[in-house]
């Protein structure tokens, strides 16, 4: 049989020309969790957001709890936007689907930024403590098991010094359903170790990662680095879990780093009678 995926709502979080970066948020947000560092990057980078399925705006019609499902959901709605490529950068969960991304798609990705999130695979006691959230959060149909997460995706020095971040993270959790939040914790628990899928993407990859961030940790991102052929490692001090909502502007600037990498990438070689060109060569 053969399922065509509900299209997921999409937001141009900013404007610009060529090929867009393509926003993946963090569970259990949407969006939203985006917009700051979106209206930090450097002028001309266009952005658009997705709500991942179940999330925000966007339905699971009947989706299967799998990351790839997911990522086929991604690919179809901007695809049939007309988009034929994407700079894809996922946070935390939306890093895990931006990898499935890159495995299932990869003509469509022709640039990854990883932030705040890992390649590998749960520990079998992650998957468990998922599995029981997803549960208690199915039983009781309210997403209180998810609610005291800011404290643990928000660094200890956004606890001291940006108190306004927790009751925004909150209202964003808040307008979650229990449905979509049941669902994305077990499709999380579903998915491989894709370090290989790293290891075989071919475009440059933004590695950014919160120096205090627990969840995900440096040495997550690190592994990741070591593992892609063209990476730049960002690692912003004073920021947890949620490097885009504690530091947009960091994240920005390495994102539109990695925006012109990819653009730079793509551009045809110049010639010595061209306009620019500079020589390396030593006489
Ligand atoms: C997230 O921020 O998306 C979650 O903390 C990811 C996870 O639970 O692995």
């Amino acid at each position: 049989m053969t399922t065509t995926p509900a299209a997921l709502a999409t937001y141009p979080l900013h404007d610009g020309g060529g090929t867009p970066l393509v926003l993946l948020h963090a569970f259990p947000l949407d969006h939203r969790m985006w917009a700051a560092a979106a209206r930090a990057l450097p002028p001309g980078v266009r952005a658009i957001g997705v709500d991942l399925p179940g999330q925000g705006h966007s339905e699971l019609s009947g989706m299967r709890a799998r990351l790839e499902d997911v990522a086929d959901a991604v690919y179809g709605t901007l695809r049939d936007q007309g988009e034929g490529n994407g700079v894809v950068v996922g946070l935390s969960m939306g890093g895990y689907v931006a990898l499935a991304l890159a495995e299932r798609h990869p003509g469509f990705v022709v640039g990854l930024g990883l932030v705040d999130t890992k390649s590998t695979a749960d520990t079998d006691q992650a998957r468990a403590n998922r599995l029981r959230v997803a549960d208690a959060v199915t039983g009781s149909q309210t997403i209180d098991p998810v609610l005291s997460m800011p404290s643990t995706l928000l660094g200890p020095t956004s606890a001291a010094e940006r108190r306004e971040l927790f009751p925004q993270l909150e209202a964003w959790i808040r307008a979650q359903s229990p449905t979509g939040v049941a669902w994305a914790q077990r499709a999380m628990a579903a998915r491989p170790d894709r370090t290989e899928v790293l290891r075989s993407f071919r475009g440059p990859v933004a590695v950014v990662v919160g120096a205090e961030d627990t969840v995900t940790t440096p040495d997550d991102a690190r592994h990741m680095a070591e593992a892609a052929k063209d990476a730049a490692l960002t690692v912003v001090p004073r920021v947890g879990h949620l490097s885009a909502v504690e530091d947009p502007s960091s994240v920005a600037a390495a994102l539109g780093l990695l925006h012109r990498r990819v653009a730079e990438q793509a551009a045809p070689p110049r010639w010595p009678w061209q306009e620019g060109y500079t020589s390396t060569a030593r006489p």
